[in-house]
């Protein structure tokens, strides 16, 4: 897959929803009634994070979700792109971008939203055909005023941030015109995971599926 088309797809499944819930999953068996809750409160695109020993299997159960697009988080090496692309992501999300990793993701045929935060680092993924970048960490690296400014000298890219973005926070970067969508784990906190509280999680998918682009 070239850069050109993983940013389309990309783009495509930032679309989808103003929100892509970022999940650190501890037990793969809530992870089926994790995704079917998310997926019910209107936001379809998950991403997984290969944090835990968990994830894997994690994404195993959530591809089986009708109605989700389930992806990976944290890849950070050509093997992550491997394991993620056998358990049935369908997109890729990565903090940051090496070239090796990259060539992975292609060679896979896994669409990935790689990260950057500096100009430079964003037109080193656009010089290499990648239109739609991660910018993370959202909030410490400036929030919408960054994104904002830079749009000025890059507005052919867009952007998905995540890294500490809430609901509150939400509607300064939806609103701008590189944005996408944002990610946030905000939408499934652990405390709810670990109450099954599913109808919460819902309701909490629900109010982030209305916030305005
Ligand atoms: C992450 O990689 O952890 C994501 O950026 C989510 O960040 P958050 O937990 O601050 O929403």
């Amino acid at each position: 897959m070239t850069p050109q088309d993983a940013s389309k797809r990309s783009a495509e499944i930032c679309q989808l929803a103003p929100v892509i819930p970022v999940l650190v999953i501890h037990d793969a068996a809530i992870a089926g009634d994790l995704a079917r809750a998310l997926v019910a409160g209107g936001l379809p695109a998950l991403e997984i994070t290969l944090r835990t020993p968990a994830a894997l299997d994690a994404i195993r159960e959530m591809a089986k979700v009708e109605g989700g697009v389930v992806g990976a988080g944290t890849l950070l090496t050509p093997d992550d792109v491997k394991a993620a692309c056998d358990a049935g992501a369908r997109f890729g999300v990565s903090p940051g971008a090496t070239d090796r990793l990259l060539d992975a993701a292609e060679a896979a045929d896994l669409p990935m939203l790689p990260g950057a935060v500096t100009s430079s680092e964003a037109m080193r993924l656009l010089e290499r055909g990648y239109t739609v970048q991660k910018f993370f960490p959202a909030e410490a690296s400036g929030g919408a005023p960054t994104i904002k400014a830079l749009a000025g000298p890059l507005p052919q890219i867009r952007f998905c941030p995540t890294g500490g973005i809430t609901l509150a926070k939400a509607p300064d970067y939806l609103k701008l015109p590189n944005i996408l969508c944002v990610g946030g784990s905000w939408v499934a906190p652990q405390e709810m995971i670990d109450a099954r509280d599913w109808a919460g999680i819902e309701a909490l998918a629900r109010e982030a599926a209305a916030l305005a682009r």
